[in-house]
């Protein structure tokens, strides 16, 4: 699988968009606000720039994709109207690979300017948005340009299906019952990525500039751990299903692997660490619930307790399906795709009826050394 060319988020606006199912990283990124406020504070305070340059590396298209950065803006106005400071003039720079549906942010950029406007009620600096295709494990912002980085929910993809794998048999991720081998190969995978990751932002961002980044990760170093790759697990055993049925061959099913990684904070660290050019000044661990309108309650009735379980259900496949449908279609073909999905459903009722399902988020604040 050419990642580059393969991964990319379900466009448009439609019922399977990314657009309409990325509720659970809308969550998530609400998660980090504080964080964010801290990296953006303590920038401005130290420099008060006239020009702010903020990147978000792997922005997807959607409700999500200018969450962040109006967040950014609105925190930066408030700094400059509390120290009587004319607003810096923002460039903002949208990245993801080139399969993104880049068309469909440009199209929203009129609408959230005027809504921003509307919900700062002053004249902002004025505002210049571009889109940058590419892959962030590579240079894709001339030296020295960048003030703040961000990125959420995106680091955990590699840049490749690590090689030699063949024998993650059944399985489609790093999983319970991978082989050893494997499981060092994505770790091993992982390592290359996130190091070239913070060499390139090194290049880019300022000294003194910020970057946030949350991961989708793990609380425990054990890489055997649900944590790891649970979600996938379940999708695996759907399509397993459909190789005892015959509908899948399983030569077919053995030769597909996600090309993700979820780290531990230790993970995640240690590459910082070794890499050198930043200061890690916050790491957090947090969680959220697979269904993010969980709204579980001991005491609904029986019959609510059903319905709600079964709209979760959905919310998860539908979220999970506009993920990861482009990469199934490319290596399975169309066909199989509402079948399985459709099955996938069946296995995450059962599951998420027996546990408290939950994905861990591992984010790092970290500043460029001088
Ligand atoms: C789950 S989406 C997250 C989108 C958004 N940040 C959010 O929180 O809703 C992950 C995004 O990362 C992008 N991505 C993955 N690998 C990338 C890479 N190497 N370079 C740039 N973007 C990448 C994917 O294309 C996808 O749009």
């Amino acid at each position: 699988m050419n990642v580059s060319q393969v991964l990319h988020m379900n466009g448009g606006v439609g019922e399977a968009s990314y657009s309409n199912n990325s509720l659970l990283q809308q969550k998530v990124i609400s998660l980090t606000k504080s964080i964010r406020e801290e990296a953006i504070t303590s920038l401005y305070c130290s420099t008060s720039p006239r020009t702010l340059s903020i990147a978000d590396l792997g922005c997807s298209s959607g409700p999500n994709t200018l969450l962040v950065v109006s967040d950014f803006i609105k925190v930066a106005e408030k700094l400059c109207r509390e120290r009587n400071h004319e607003s810096p003039e923002y460039n903002i720079f949208l990245n993801d690979l080139p399969g993104n549906d880049f068309n469909n942010i440009f199209r929203s950029l009129d609408s959230f300017k005027e809504k921003l406007r509307g919900e700062i009620e002053t004249e902002t600096g004025p505002c210049y948005i571009s889109g940058v295709p590419g892959s962030f494990y590579g240079r894709i912002f001339p030296k020295q340009s960048l003030h703040l980085v961000h990125s959420s929910y995106s680091l955990m993809w590699l840049s490749k299906v690590p090689e030699n794998i063949n024998n993650n048999k059944g399985n489609i991720s790093m999983a319970s019952t991978s082989p050893g081998n494997v499981l060092t190969a994505y770790y091993n995978q992982f390592r290359r990525d996130f190091s070239l990751f913070l060499e390139c932002r090194a290049k880019e961002v300022v000294e003194g500039g910020r970057m946030i980044l949350t991961f989708l990760g793990r609380k425990i170093d054990d890489m055997c751990s649900k944590e790891s790759g649970y979600i996938w697990e379940l999708m695996a055993m759907a399509l397993n299903d459909m190789v005892l049925e015959g509908i899948i061959e399983e030569e077919q099913l053995d030769s597909f692997n996600i090309p993700q990684y979820t780290p531990s904070p230790s993970e995640v660290k240690l590459e910082v660490l070794k890499e050198g050019s930043f200061t890690m000044d916050r790491l957090e661990v947090s969680e959220v619930n697979w269904n993010a309108l969980d709204e579980w309650n001991d005491f609904a009735c029986e019959s609510h307790k059903f319905e709600s379980l079964h709209d979760g259900a959905y919310n998860v496949t539908q979220c999970m399906k506009a993920v990861s449908e482009p990469m199934l279609v490319n290596h399975f073909g169309e066909s199989i795709i509402e079948d399985l999905f459709n099955r996938y459903q069946e296995i995450l009722i059962d599951r998420m009826s027996k546990e408290k399902t939950k994905f861990v988020n591992v984010t790092i604040l970290l500043t460029r050394k001088p």
